[in-house]
C-alpha cells in the first residue's frame, strides 16, 4: 500500500475514537489523499538537495508528510537523506504517527534513502523551534487547526508580530512557518480563505510576504467537498510559496469544486500585482471563475450607475437609548439584518427592538424613505447564498425615514432615486447564483463588505432594469436564477449573433 493510503487508513481509525466536540476544539479535520498529493507535488525543492528537511507542524496522522516523502521517493535524483519533524499536540495520535514513521523508513530504505523522523508531542506554536525562528526546513507542509484564539492566549502573545485583533490559530501557524524556511525552501498550507482579506489578518499577511513569495493558489469552490467526512463549511484554499526567492511575475491560480475533481482543475496565470494588493494591507484578490463574470466582460460597477453602497449607520450599542421595543409617536422602523430575506423585507417580526426614535440626535443616522437595495452584511454559514438582498420600495413602511442597523448594507443613488425596476433588478442580480459564485471565489469569508460590493462587475443597466421588471418582490431563489440567467443569456446570444 502506498504511504499516503497507509496514513489515510490509519487516520480514519484514529479519528474514529475522537469525539466530535474534541475534534472541533483541536481542529482535527484530516486532509483527504487526493488533496495531500496535490499539495505535495508542488512542494519539492527546485534543485536536488542531498538532505531534505521536512516540517509538518500540525501532523495529525501524518498524511501530508507521507505525500511529500512519496513524491521525493518517486522523483529522479533521490536525496541521500530525508529528515522529518512532526509536531502533534494530541497524544492519542502519536502511536499512529510512530506507525507511519516506521513505514516511511522501510519504504525509503528500499531505495537507499535514510530517513530520520522526530515526533514531538507538544504545542508547536510554543515550541522552541517556533519561538526561536531559525531556518530549519526545506519543505513545510501543513493543514493547521482552525479556530479563534483569545488575544491573551500564550500562543497569540508569543507571536504578537502576526496578530491584530482576535487571531485565528491557523494564521499563527502560517506566519510562524514562513520564518522557518531555508532560502528557496517551499511552504504549502491548506487553510480557510479568510486570511486573504480582512483587517484581522493584515499583520499576518505583511509578515508572510516579508518572508515568502506566492507561487500558486488553489481554490476549492464548494463549501463542503474538500474534506471527506468533515462538515467544514468554510471554503478552503491551498497556497504554495517559496522563501526569500525573487518574486514571480505571475501567480498560478487553479480551482476545482472539491478534492474529487482536482485532476480537472481550471488554471489561470495572473500578474502578481493583480493578485496581491500593493498597499499596506496586502489583501489577496482571488479571481473570479472566468466562466462566470469574465466571459460577460462587464466593466460597470455601482459607481458607473451613480450608485453608492454604505453600511447601516445605526450602531445599536451607541444608539441604545433611542432604540425602542414598541412604536411611539416619533419613532420610525429600524431594520436589522433579520428583517432582510432574499427579495423581501419582513418588518415587523416581533423579535427585536424594531423601532428607533426620530429626533434631533438620531436624524443623522436615519435614511430617507426612498427606493433602496438593502442587504445583510453577514451570511450564516448554513445559508445557501453569500448575499441576502431585498429591494425596499419607497413608502412600503409608513414613515418619513428608516433606521438601518449596522449589520446591513444599503445601495442608493445620492442626489437622485433608484427606480423600482432598478432596485428590484439589482436586488435580484445580487441574490443570483452568478454573484454567489463570484463572492465564493473572490471573497474570503462569510462577510460581504461594502468594498467588495463596490468592485463587483455589473451587467448593463438596461439588463438590470429588465430583470427588475420580470422578477416579482418576494421571488424564490429558483425564480430569481431563472430570470437572471434567461435575460443575461439572451443578451449574450445577441452579442454573439452580432459578432458573427
Ligand atoms: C486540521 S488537522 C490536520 C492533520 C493533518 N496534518 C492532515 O492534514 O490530515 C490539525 C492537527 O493539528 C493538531 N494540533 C492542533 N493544535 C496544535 C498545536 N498547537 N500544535 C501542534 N498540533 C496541533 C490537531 O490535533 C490536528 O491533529
Amino acid at each position: 500500500m502506498a504511504l499516503v493510503e497507509f496514513a489515510h487508513l490509519n487516520g480514519i481509525t484514529a479519528t474514529r475514537m475522537l469525539k466530535r466536540k474534541e475534534q472541533k476544539s483541536l481542529g482535527q479535520f484530516m486532509t483527504p489523499p487526493d488533496a495531500a498529493r496535490y499539495m505535495a507535488k508542488r512542494c519539492l525543492p527546485s534543485e536536488r538537495l542531498p538532505i531534505v528537511r521536512i516540517l509538518d507542524p500540525a501532523a495529525g496522522c501524518g498524511i501530508l508528510t507521507a505525500a511529500v516523502v512519496e513524491c521525493l521517493l518517486n522523483q529522479t535524483g533521490l536525496p541521500e537523506q530525508i529528515h522529518v519533524m512532526l509536531y502533534e499536540v494530541d497524544e492519542r495520535l502519536i502511536p499512529t504517527l510512530r506507525k507511519l514513521a516506521e513505514r516511511i523508513r522501510r519504504s525509503a530504505r528500499k531505495q537507499g534513502v535514510t530517513v530520520k523522523i522526530s515526533i514531538r508531542n507538544c504545542d508547536f506554536l510554543l515550541s522552541p523551534v517556533a519561538t526561536m525562528r531559525q531556518p530549519i526546513a526545506d519543505i513545510i507542509i501543513a493543514n493547521p487547526p482552525y479556530f479563534k484564539l483569545n488575544a491573551t492566549d500564550p500562543r497569540a502573545l508569543a507571536h504578537a508580530y502576526a496578530v491584530y485583533g482576535q487571531p485565528n490559530i491557523y494564521g499563527l501557524f502560517m506566519a510562524v512557518c514562513a520564518g522557518l524556511l531555508a532560502p528557496s525552501g517551499r511552504w504549502c498550507f491548506i487553510t480557510p480563505r479568510s486570511w486573504t482579506n480582512g483587517l484581522y489578518f493584515a499583520a499576518m499577511r505583511r509578515h508572510l510576504f516579508c518572508w515568502l513569495h506566492i507561487d500558486a493558489i488553489h481554490i476549492f469552490e464548494s463549501r463542503r467537498d474538500h474534506f471527506t467526512n468533515a462538515e467544514i463549511l468554510q471554503e478552503a484554499m491551498i497556497t504554495w510559496a517559496t522563501a526569500q526567492a525573487q518574486p514571480n511575475a505571475e501567480v498560478i491560480v487553479s480551482s476545482s469544486e472539491g478534492s474529487h475533481d482536482l485532476a480537472q482543475s481550471r488554471l489561470l496565470r495572473l500578474p502578481l500585482n493583480q493578485v496581491i494588493g500593493q498597499d499596506d494591507e496586502q489583501m489577496i484578490a482571488l479571481p473570479v471563475d472566468t466562466s462566470i463574470l469574465g466571459s460577460a466582460q462587464w466593466n460597470a460597477v455601482l459607481s458607473t450607475y451613480g450608485l453608492k453602497v454604505s453600511t447601516g449607520p445605526v450602531v445599536a450599542f451607541r444608539a441604545r437609548q433611542h432604540i425602542l421595543k414598541a412604536a411611539s409617536t416619533n419613532s420610525v422602523p429600524l431594520l436589522w439584518m433579520q428583517h432582510i430575506n432574499h427579495m423581501r423585507i419582513s418588518w415587523p417580526i416581533n423579535k427585536k427592538r424594531e423601532h428607533i426614535s426620530s429626533n434631533g440626535e438620531t436624524a443623522w443616522m436615519l435614511v430617507p424613505n426612498k427606493n433602496l437595495v438593502v442587504m445583510r452584511r453577514f451570511s450564516p454559514k448554513e445559508d445557501s447564498r453569500r448575499i441576502t438582498a431585498a429591494p425596499y420600495l419607497a413608502g412600503t413602511l409608513p414613515a418619513t425615514a428608516l433606521g438601518l442597523e449596522n449589520h446591513t448594507n444599503y445601495i442608493y443613488r445620492p442626489g437622485g432615486e433608484l427606480s423600482d425596476e432598478e432596485a428590484k433588478g439589482l436586488a435580484a442580480f445580487l441574490n443570483s447564483h452568478i454573484v454567489d459564485k463570484y463572492f465564493q471565489t473572490s471573497a474570503g469569508n462569510t462577510q460581504v463588505n461594502a468594498t467588495d460590493l463596490r468592485k463587483l462587475p455589473l451587467p448593463p443597466l438596461d439588463l438590470l432594469v429588465d430583470i427588475g421588471r420580470a422578477v416579482p418582490v418576494g421571488a424564490s431563489l429558483a425564480v430569481i436564477d431563472s430570470v437572471v440567467d434567461s435575460i443575461l443569456d439572451a443578451r449574450q446570444l445577441q452579442c454573439t449573433a452580432t459578432a458573427n
